[in-house]
């Protein structure tokens, strides 16, 4: 253990602990429909929650507290796979080891929450060890938040204050950044930002065109010159969502982001990634290595598998003091979650063109290409993605069927949810323990689900 207090006994109530709780968690290990007795009780929750927020959910869901691997239960007793995973924070799917380790180790300290002026091991020994992950770039310092967007908030701050007055900033056009007033001027979805004040001068640039690959970074470069000519060399960075979560996974190619980043450094901008929901969960640990970019980049922000968020830069980026700070880094149970996953990932077998990652994804991508030939054919037009942020297509993808049709795999057993516009699609966050007999059962709630939903 490492950190709060320690004994004997301790040590002795904490091992009988761990194993009791993980041997109760693994009975959740099927899917199951909702217990007659306690429907009433959790449509009586959600409507009075859904009152105190003052809107309602998307999916009759919460969660009761009990859940393993990709399952996970609801209030009502029900259990389904969960594939969405809170929108992509628990990689590792539900009351995994790590995070029964990291809790109750949490509850030998003396307090909640770490800080900047309540420091604590946690989230030294997290820096630490992710920091050690990154020896290949240019990146020395990690700065702590609680939340993605204010993680973006603090890479756009460090990178104003270099690059002041030149504060423009270039964003992909369908990006995603988060909810602070900043960051939803970065965000492309003009539907996020209703009634709003402009805050923050952002230019967007076409995307990678995977319909039209060859002249994709042509394009690009196109619009990044006409910005310049347009706007002189005003701009601060270029922010690189690299594989787009909200735009249902586009992403690009090593050459076409390479482009880029040529382009960026020869013309003086710096280059900021958002990894916040892409941190572990493609072919490398972080995206922008899976796309060789090391070399290149300057500030890279994480959040979601993390169990906490932050900000990467060089040396050079390292801001005045005064500029970021704040009360909270995370909760140490949450720091220590963060520093235990970041060292299981990457010591496993999960990367690298043979690891599990990209095992599962050549597992769901042949499951796919069946489906779409044989009995869902027409009605499963389009399937991709990379690593374990996957989607896929229903019908003519308009808002109203994929809305139907993931409100019926809710009902069905499957938790998943939409991205993009335009079309939309469906999108799967998946947790890495899913056996292939949940990558069978899973396709066969689907392909009954498609058969029901798509006529
Ligand atoms: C790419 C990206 N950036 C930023 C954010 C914002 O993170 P948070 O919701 O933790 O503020 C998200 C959240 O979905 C995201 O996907």
């Amino acid at each position: 253990m490492s950190i709060g207090v320690d004994s004997k006994e301790i040590q002795e109530h904490f091992n009988k602990l761990f194993s009791s709780i993980l041997i109760e968690q693994q009975k959740i290990n099927k899917i199951k429909a909702a217990d007659e007795d306690k429907k009433e009780v959790l449509a009586q929750k959600l409507k009075e929650y859904e009152q105190l927020k003052g809107r309602g959910f998307f999916f009759p869901f919460m969660a009761s507290g009990r859940g393993h691997g990709p399952f996970v239960e609801l209030v009502d007793g029900s259990v389904k796979y969960d594939l969405i995973n809170a929108i992509g924070v628990n990689l590792l799917g539900h009351s995994h080891p790590l995070f029964i380790k990291a809790n109750l180790e949490a509850a030998t300290s003396d307090a909640m929450m770490c800080g900047n002026l309540l420091s604590y091991q946690e989230p030294y020994e997290l820096s630490k060890e992710i920091l050690g992950r990154l020896t290949k770039s240019r990146l020395k310092h990690f700065w702590l938040a609680c939340s993605g967007s204010f993680s973006n908030d603090s890479a756009l701050k460090l990178l104003w204050q270099k690059k002041a007055p030149n504060y423009r900033l270039i964003a992909f056009e369908k990006a995603f950044a988060g909810r602070s007033i900043a960051m939803q001027d970065v965000t492309y979805n003009a539907g996020y930002r209703e009634g709003m004040p402009k805050s923050i001068e952002v230019d967007h640039v076409p995307h990678y065109d995977y319909k039209n690959p060859d002249k994709a970074l042509e394009k690009t470069i196109n619009a990044l010159d006409a910005l310049i000519a347009k706007n002189g060399n005003t701009y601060s960075a270029i922010t690189l969502e690299l594989i787009q979560g909200e735009a249902g996974f586009i992403y690009g190619t090593k050459e076409y982001y390479k482009g880029i980043c040529e382009w960026a450094k020869k013309n003086g901008i710096y280059i900021w990634v958002d990894e916040v929901q892409s941190f572990g969960r493609t072919h490398e640990l972080f995206a922008f290595q899976m796309f060789d970019l090391d070399q290149y980049v300057d500030v890279v922000t994480i959040g979601k598998v993390l169990q906490a968020a932050g900000t990467f830069y060089t040396e050079e980026l390292n801001p005045k003091p005064g500029l970021i700070a704040g009360t909270f880094n995370g909760s140490l149970a949450a720091l220590n979650a963060g520093k235990l996953t970041v060292k299981y990932l990457s010591e496993g077998h999960f990367y690298g063109k043979d690891g599990r990652i990209a095992d599962l994804e050549r597992k769901f991508f042949s499951k796919f290409k069946t489906l779409a030939e044989s009995t869902c054919k027409g009605k499963l037009n389009y399937y991709g993605g990379v690593g374990t942020m996957l989607s896929f297509e229903v019908g003519d993808a308009s808002t109203d069927l994929t809305n139907k049709f993931l409100k019926k795999l809710f009902e069905n057993g499957i938790i998943a949810f939409s991205a993009g516009k335009d079309p939309v699609r469906v999108r799967f966050l998946l947790p890495l323990p899913l056996l292939d007999e949940h990558i069978d059962e899973i396709f066969s709630i689907l392909e009954k689900t498609i058969l029901e939903v798509v006529v």
